[in-house]
């Protein structure tokens, strides 16, 4: 089958393949790059300094894409047509001395360029500004070149722009001089000390204003940190910059890296695919990450903005100073990175919080993905498109992997073992196995066995099976471990797996650990390690049946199946003092009362132990963690409940997961609540801090469950909220509840006090579009329509794109999987349009469709039938194709 290219042109579907990875025959010991910059048109000049790698050179072929080739030159001499050859995607030359200097000279089109990969326009002709976004492959619709991930060099860039329209030039490395041109046009040049390959380029040029301060690192380099914005949106900067010097004093506290540059430059642009970018000297962030205030941000955009800042600048070492030997290795930078960003995140927050957002985001993304038709490992063995493959796997399993590693070797040994992998691998590109061997080294531990998890799909099951003998005192766990066959993948094999427990008695007591065979007790939290198949595990001097509480911390990402009485799980969800298995107790009695609802029974045990339990605590005054009781309050996401029930029809699901809330709200009761509210209200002053941070959190919550129980006063609540919020946690908060249970007066007069407040913001109408795209009901697809031909939607934006496309089809679930088949056809429409202007959204997006086999069947057909109309459209990206393909594979 033959697909187009962005650009338009036809490619077979080939895969890559991880088995075939060849080292590059040339090198580029260092390259020039000058740009005649402007919208419609760009000139790149490239001069590669080559050498081949052998004595005897074989054939260079450079990637390129959409580029018009102007001149060519070989060591000073112009090439003519017959010294080259000009392919699809590739330049080829042939019998070129061993070393040689390669000049090309293309032009490129950065307006009409509404992929977002390689130079591109964000904003309007007039005002906008040019920037770049290489990764993965997006240098090569820039010049010609060696663009993976292995060629490493020195860049020395020089920008040229009209001075008006471009006052801004910025490129990755270090300034290193300017002037003026003729005819109002003037240049920069810059340069990196440091070799990086093609993808860690970029360059930004037009009308920015800087928000700028000065900051030492540890080792005692004085670096210009500088946040760039369009000028309406650099006072939103502030939080960013104070973010980013948090993150740089935590990386060289806890991993001793220092930045290494004379300036950081940070940009914030409304037009990207993805987050944010972590381009050598030159971040790209998508203004989602980047711009934050009171009145804008909710709580978690700003744990987001800090969160992703800390992403973006670790990658500096974890991606840029070691980075990738090809992309299989994706994950090396990328879980790496995110366990990174997580640890500075729960260090700057609460640990328990953080890991119960965590674990909540993987069972979310991750766990559907790998159940899935598009399940892969974290390091893939064959990819299409690889753009495809920046995926919850790669980043958030990736992460856990890492988070494994870390535990198993212990946090000294862990620190030598990243000291030692950058020290070993600096200005190369290193492979998982090369991070593995470091730490495996520090630690003096075999961490081979742990590549597995990088080779393998699925999630494992790991069941848990306990009895106690009161004759032996003695307490036997047998634990066994299982991965159903994912597509390409039939046999599974076994995987080391951490599993940290404590046992509990009666009383609440953590019990002493002594296994059969051991002198004495260790501890009353230890890490058991399940390699084989199944083990057991027996525990000595245990007097009466203790409660298990197993993978604390959530220390392995696996599937724990362990029946356990309601009456247990309520004691751990009360008492467990690990903050994250108190919650999972609570995930675990609310999936068994959603298995029970969704069956159908009248009555259960694990509903009323739920909310018995969340009652009890509930009306503890002194259980000061709000922001962990809002947490325990709320019932497990609907994509994970929809795991539970196979084949499942979104409408039982959504029944019995609201049947499950109403019951919760219900046991708390409507004066409890309304209580609460008021409590909460009183306290709230639009502060900040923590605790402030953390009531609002739970007043959410409250006034959610409230509205379930006696909606008029909690809507009377929430108008009030709305009119007088201090910020925009509280006025989301309220909107979110207004839009639920209000009448359509309501409804229209918040949302249109809202726009008029915030209609001139992007990122806040990303919100009004998403808040009304999420909602469920008879009407949610008019909605959708309605949002979709509003004045300000646009398919070129991938921020609305995500927030009205995305939130319908991934969050409105009922909406989306509309019996008669309207929710796929709308999206397939959308999805046909959006293809033709930006092929990774689209690919993105698609995903959505993710899990239609497991549909009941009448939604399954239809499902199957309306992606199956999707893969027979003309013209298909390859983007696209592959999400497509493998879906119905
Ligand atoms: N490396 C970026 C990050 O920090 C993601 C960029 C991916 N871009 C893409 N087009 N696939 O996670
Ligand atoms: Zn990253």
């Amino acid at each position: 089958m033959l697909q187009r290219d962005a650009d338009g042109t036809p490619t077979p579907d080939l895969k890559i393949r991880l088995s075939d990875y060849q080292p590059s025959a040339w090198r580029i010991a260092s390259v020039e790059l000058v740009f005649d910059l402007d919208i419609a048109s760009t000139e790149v000049y490239a001069r590669l300094e080559l050498e081949s790698a052998s004595a005897t050179p074989t054939p260079l072929r450079l990637d390129g894409e959409g580029l018009e080739l102007i001149e060519l030159r070989l060591n000073g001499k112009r090439l003519g047509p017959l010294g080259y050859r000009v392919e699809a995607h590739a330049l080829e030359l042939s019998d070129l001395p061993a070393s040689c200097a390669l000049e090309s000279r293309v032009r490129i089109r950065p307006q009409a360029n509404t992929a977002l990969e390689g130079l591109y326009l964000s904003g309007s002709a007039e005002r906008g500004f040019l920037l770049t976004q290489c990764e993965a492959q997006g240098f090569r619709h820039i010049t010609w070149f060696l663009d993976r991930p292995d060629v490493l060099t020195r860049y020395s860039v020089e920008l040229r722009a009209d001075a008006a329209r471009f006052p801004v030039l910025l490129a990755g490395g270090n300034a290193v001089g300017s002037g003026m041109l003729a005819e109002g046009r003037h240049w920069a040049r810059f340069e990196d000390p440091h070799p990086k390959p093609s993808y860690l380029f970029a360059l930004v040029a037009g009308r920015l204003e800087c928000l700028s301060q000065p900051y030492i690192t540890a080792d005692g380099r004085a670096v210009t940190l500088n946040l760039w914005a369009e000028a309406d949106a650099i006072g939103q900067c502030h939080y960013a910059l104070g973010a980013l010097q948090r993150a740089m004093r935590w990386d060289e506290r806890s991993y001793g890296r220092n930045y290494d540059l004379d300036v950081f430059h940070v940009v914030a642009t409304h037009d990207f695919n993805m987050g944010a970018m972590e381009n050598k000297g030159l971040n790209i962030f998508n203004a989602k990450y980047l711009l934050a205030d009171a009145d804008t941000t909710t709580d978690e955009g700003f744990r987001a903005v800090e969160g992703v800042i800390g992403h973006e600048y670790f990658h500096n070492w974890s991606g840029n100073r070691v980075t990738c030997r090809d992309w299989f290795q994706l994950s090396l930078k990328e879980g790496f990175t995110v366990f990174r960003d997580q640890s500075f995140s729960a260090d700057m927050h609460s640990q328990a919080l953080k890991r119960i957002e965590d674990v909540a985001t993987l069972r979310r993304m991750q766990f559907p993905e790998d159940a899935g038709p598009l399940a892969h490992p974290v390091r893939p063995a064959e990819y299409a498109e690889i753009n495809n493959f920046y995926t919850a796997t790669v980043y958030e399993k990736g992460a856990e992997l890492i988070r494994m590693l870390a535990a198993r070797v212990g946090p000294q040994a862990f620190r030598r073992g990243t000291d030692l992998y950058f020290a070993r691998h600096d200005g190369s590109a290193a492979t998982v196995e090369d991070l593995l061997a470091a730490l495996g080294e520090a630690a003096a531990v075999d961490l081979t066995p742990y590549l597995a998890w990088y080779a393998q799909a699925g999630t494992p099951r790991l069941s848990a099976r306990c009895h106690h003998e009161p004759a032996t005192r003695r307490y036997v766990l047998r634990l066994a471990q299982h991965t159903a066959p994912t597509p390409g993948q039939a046999v599974k094999h076994t995987l080391p797996i951490p599993v940290k427990l404590a046992l509990f008695a009666r009383d609440g007591r953590m019990l002493p650990l002594r296994l059969a065979g051991e002198a004495d007790a260790v501890g009353v939290e230890r890490v058991l390690e399940l390699t084989d198949a199944a083990a057991e595990f027996v525990f000595e001097d245990i007097d009466e049946a203790p409660i298990p509480s197993l993978l604390r911390g959530f220390s392995a990402p696996v599937i724990l199946e362990c029946a356990m009485p309601p009456g247990d799980l309520a004691l751990l969800l009360q008492h467990d003092a690990d903050g994250f298995n108190r919650w999972e107790a609570g995930q675990h009695l609310a999936s068994d009362a959603f298995r029970a609802a969704h069956a159908g029974a009248a009555q259960y045990a694990a509903l009323a132990a739920w909310t018995g339990a969340l009652g009890a605590l509930f009306a503890q005054t002194d259980f000061s963690d709000a922001a962990l009781l809002a947490e325990l309050l709320a019932p497990p996401a609907i994509s994970e409940l929809e795991a539970l029930v196979e084949p499942h029809d979104p409408d039982a699901v959504d029944a019995a997961r609201r049947r499950l809330e109403q019951a919760l709200a219900q046991a708390l009761g409507a004066s409890a609540l309304a209580a609460r509210y008021t409590a909460l209200h009183a306290a709230e002053q639009g502060a900040h801090d923590a605790p402030a941070q953390a009531r609002r959190r739970l007043k959410r919550r409250v006034l959610e469950l409230w509205a379930l129980v006696d909606a008029p006063a909690a809507l009377a609540a929430a108008e009030a909220q709305f009119a007088q919020a201090a910020g925009m946690s509280e006025r989301l908060a309220a909107l979110r509840v207004l839009l639920r249970h209000g009448d359509a007066g309501m409804r229209h007069g918040t949302l249109t006090a809202f726009r008029a407040r915030h209609g001139q913001q992007p990122l806040v109408m990303d919100t009004w579009f998403a808040v009304q795209a999420e909602v469920a009901g008879v009407d949610a697809l008019d909605t959708v329509r309605a949002l979709l031909a509003d004045a300000a939607f646009t398919l070129r934006n991938p921020n609305r794109v995500r927030a009205v496309l995305g939130t319908f089809a991934r969050q409105n679930r009922t909406a989306f999987h509309r019996a008669d088949g309207a929710g796929y056809a709308l999206l397939v429409a959308q999805l046909q349009a959006l293809d033709q202007l930006n092929p990774q959204t689209a690919a993105a997006l698609a995903q959505a469709f993710n899990g239609w086999a497991r549909l009941e069947p009448k939604r399954r057909a239809l499902a199957e039938s309306h992606l199956r109309a999707l893969a027979a459209t003309p013209g298909l990206s390859r983007n696209l194709a592959d999400i497509v393909q493998r879906s119905l594979a």
